[in-house]
């Protein structure tokens, strides 16, 4: 699924309408596939989205000899009593930053890891600080050659429960020692984790497994460890992606007259909601449905001022397409993204379209709205970016080419035909 998308874009007018499904969270995909390093049988996960980082994660949790089996659409099976090594592949887990995601249940398990330093989308320099410095609160040692990091469990033991604390909250940092410290001995205490729902989620499933974790989905987490858990018959349920019905919230505010989503979960994305109610979008928030009406006929929206935030604050993953949003309100606004240092890098192609955007500093761009967008050719330099930019050649006048199709499919499901049964005027060409 490699290539790009041409759109045809409406000239701003709202013509799209219907109902789109949400997939199943890509960052929730991720943490069920590691949770499956935790149990001593199969785990069942379902709702998984057919992205290419599912593909990744999969061929990653294979190359460590784990058995997955994909037993329907969306549902897999995975078993990882057969895992020996725990060398995480070094192609695999430089595309995909939530790879260190594997380390560590690995190091619990195995008492080693080694990984190369993460990759996954550039939209900063993304270090990983908070994984060393908490592997060695647990006791184990670190060494780095040839860029490959190896992670050690204390000699003749294991690692063991700690206090860590985060000089800033980390996603991927606080999942991988929840998980690490299921398996570790003693009680972890996590403090000032990420509080984002799909933590919440993974620990609630570890904990209807046999874990003992307490506060996940708040700053503080306290694991005590309980050894490899059993899952049963119990499903790994993939939770609605948050970022997806959010992209979805903005399109049908620029470009639909009526979109229904559905099997999404408003309340995960409420600092979006709220920022879209006070630009003057006509939203309804059922508890998991969302529907945006053009209700303004001709009025333009207001500017607001965005800050991205770590949960429940403004998500930056829906940075980029907000600040489309933002290039067709009444009004100037400023953008503020605060998580990542490079996630501006869109903003050069949007001007090139027509946005009024002042760059300010690395973190700051202003934008002056009402603008019109004009078809272009354009490469998505990331994941959420590139499904910005489709979404200003919606609105765009004209035709226009998103290149980098890859990056789109990372973790968008069939973006194109969901897009097509909304009446969107899209193609992939290979
Ligand atoms: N950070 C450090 N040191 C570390 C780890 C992180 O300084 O050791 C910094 C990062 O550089 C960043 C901040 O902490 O400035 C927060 O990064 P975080 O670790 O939370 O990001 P992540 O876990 O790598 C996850 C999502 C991202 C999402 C961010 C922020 C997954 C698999 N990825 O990344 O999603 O943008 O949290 O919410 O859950 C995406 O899906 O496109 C995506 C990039």
């Amino acid at each position: 699924m490699k290539g790009e998308f041409y759109i045809i874009g409406n000239s701003g007018e709202k013509t799209l309408s219907g109902k789109v499904v949400i997939s199943g969270a890509k960052n929730d995909m991720v943490n069920a596939f590691a949770a499956s390093l935790l149990m001593k049988g199969d785990l069942f996960v379902r709702n998984v989205p057919d992205v290419s980082d599912t593909e990744a994660m999969a061929a990653l949790l294979s190359s460590l000899g784990g058995s997955v089996k994909r037993t329907a659409t969306h549902e897999y099976k995975l078993n990882t009593g057969a895992c020996a090594g725990s060398n995480l592949r070094g192609d695999i887990a430089k595309s995909i930053r939530a790879s260190i995601l594997y380390a560590g249940p690995l190091l619990a398990r195995f008492g080693l890891v080694s990984f190369p330093f993460p990759g996954g989308c550039v939209i900063g320099k993304r270090p990983i600080d908070l994984f060393i410095s908490g592997f060695m609160k647990m006791g184990a040692r670190v060494s780095e050659k040839d860029g490959i990091f190896s992670i050690r469990a204390p000699r003749g033991g294991n690692i063991r429960g700690a206090s860590i604390f985060f000089k800033r909250q980390s996603v991927t940092a606080t999942e991988t020692f929840m998980l690490a410290a299921v398996c570790a001995d003693g009680t972890t205490v996590i403090k000032n984790a990420a509080c984002e729902p799909e933590i919440a989620h993974l620990a609630e499933f570890l904990n209807s497994c046999g874990a003992r974790i307490k506060g996940a989905g708040t700053s503080m987490i306290e694991i005590a460890g309980t050894g490899l858990l059993s899952a049963g018959k119990k499903i790994y349920d993939i939770l609605p992606d948050r970022v997806e019905a959010g992209s979805f919230a903005i399109l049908g505010a620029l470009a639909a007259r009526s979109l229904t989503i559905e099997r999404c979960i408003p309340a995960h994305f409420e600092a979006l909601i709220e920022a879209l109610i006070e630009a003057g979008v006509d939203i309804k928030a059922g508890e998991n449905t969302l529907v945006v009406r053009n209700s303004k006929r001709g009025r333009p929206f207001r500017a607001v001022d965005v800050k991205t935030h770590e949960y429940p604050g403004f998500a930056t993953d829906l940075q980029a397409p907000m600040a489309v949003f933002l290039t067709q309100a009444e009004g100037e606004a400023i953008v503020f993204e605060t998580i990542f240092e490079g996630r501006l890098g869109y903003v050069g192609e949007l001007i090139r379209m027509g946005a009024d955007i002042l760059p300010l500093d690395q973190h700051r761009i202003q934008i002056k709205g009402g603008t019109e967008l004009k078809g272009r050719e354009v490469e998505s330099p990331d994941l959420r970016a590139g499904l910005a930019y489709i979404i200003a050649a919606i609105v765009a006048k004209g035709d226009s080419v998103v290149h980098n199709a890859h990056y789109i499919d990372r973790g968008y499901e069939r973006i194109e035909e969901r897009l097509r049964a909304i009446g969107v005027k899209i193609e992939r060409k290979p």
